[in-house]
């Protein structure tokens, strides 16, 4: 059936029926009241997500567009930067603060672990950072990164941190006050439930001090030119209104499932989709320790190309996984279980990759990660 198609991949994900009304209302201009009133209540309900009474300006570009927002207005040519890199987009965030002329250290991982916050601790007491920069999901690898202690060894430092939350807020708690973070950067296609196009970025007291300083060269992607509209509750450029409205509305969802319940099932689907494959008997990219809530990673199985999984499931089901990145290209894959995901996505994904091994000659009891997710959902949130 041609309309059909269960996308399972990290961005973009489905978005809810109520917001794509949302985002096809009539055109409004945004020299207006109405969307000034509006950008204040998404303010309002971001703060929340973020946890946090920071400014949270909603830009129009993609994820990595609010990285460079972040690096533009953090780092001067010539700063000492801590990159801190678990994956591709730890590594994306290293080379952008390498363009914008940082003097990059740069902290690197096996690819499926996360940041060892001891050696994060060691690096910090050698040197004399400006920015560091963390991956709160390592959307590569379906790595959760430890952003709490990171802020607590960054905090004691005059360095801002800087964290790409591109892939887990709204899915993953983050707590940007308590954990000390001096911009934390999303965007609207993953856990947020909104097409691609929205950024979102937060700035502390103390990287505002910083952005004052700044030297690099900025334009679309200047945070003073946004401040200096913000305080109206406007935009320096026309923004992605539609995208906004959407936004507007996501985020009422949000508020009346409850972040804990947001954070709550999006726990337990990974622990499904998790319990399904390793009866299935394939090996996952993460320990259980650090296991990302919002997208699991999985290696094929020996002698199988992740990607002919990936082709088979897009194919005879129409179900679309997302493949490996970088090293894992060919040797892994995804499933993401974020934003607008819930149990019955996880049993589709599952019956789908069940088939899709058969077909690819993997010895497969078909129902064994059916009935391993089943019983992990019927158990509940624990
Ligand atoms: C962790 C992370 N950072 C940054 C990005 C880049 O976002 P975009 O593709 O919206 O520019 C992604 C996208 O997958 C991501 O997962």
């Amino acid at each position: 059936m041609q309309d059909k198609n269960y996308l399972m991949i990290p961005g973009p994900t489905a978005v809810p029926p109520s917001v794509l009304e949302a985002i096809s209302r009539p055109m409004f201009g945004h020299r207006t009241e109405e969307f000034a009133a509006m950008y204040k209540r998404i303010v309002e309900k971001l703060q929340m997500v973020f946890q946090t009474k920071n400014d949270i300006f909603v830009m129009t570009q993609t994820g990595t567009g609010g990285m460079e927002t972040a690096i533009a207005n953090a780092v001067s040519p010539g700063d000492k930067v801590l990159a801190l890199v678990t994956g591709n987009f730890g590594e994306r965030f290293a080379k952008l603060a390498r363009i914008y002329g940082g003097e990059v250290d740069e902290l690197s991982f096996a690819w499926g672990s996360p940041v060892n916050v001891k050696q994060v601790e060691e690096k910090l007491a050698a040197n004399q950072y400006k920015v560091v920069l963390a991956t709160q999901n390592e959307t590569s690898t379906g790595v959760l990164n430890d952003i709490e202690g990171i802020g607590r060894l960054v905090a004691k430092t005059p360095a801002l941190l800087l964290v790409d939350g591109v892939s887990g807020v709204g899915g993953i708690e983050i707590k940007v006050d308590e954990w000390q973070v001096d911009m934390l950067v999303t965007a609207s296609q993953k856990a947020m439930m909104l097409p691609p196009g929205l950024a979102m970025v937060s700035v502390s007291k103390k990287a505002w001090e910083v952005i004052e300083k700044n030297t690099s060269p900025r334009f679309y992607f200047s945070l003073p030119a946004a401040k200096n509209k913000y305080d109206s509750w406007n935009t320096p450029y026309t923004p992605g209104v539609s995208l906004y409205v959407g936004l507007d509305v996501a985020l009422d969802m949000m508020v009346k499932e409850g972040m804990d319940n947001v954070y709550a099932r999006h726990k337990l689907l990974a622990r499904a989709t998790r319990a399904a494959a390793r009866a299935l008997g394939l090996k996952m990219l993460a320990e259980d320790d650090w296991a990302s809530p919002v997208v699991t990673g999985i290696y094929s199985p020996e002698g199988i190309g992740a990607d002919d999984i990936r082709k088979i499931a897009k194919k005879e089901f129409a179900v679309t996984f997302a493949g490996g990145q970088g090293i894992l290209k060919g040797k892994a894959f995804r499933i993401a279980h974020m934003g607008f995901a819930d149990k019955m996505d996880v049993i589709i994904a599952i019956a789908a990759l069940e088939m899709a091994l058969k077909k690819a000659g993997y010895p497969v009891e078909l129902g064994t990660g059916m009935k391993a997710a089943q019983e992990v959902l019927l158990g509940g949130n624990d």
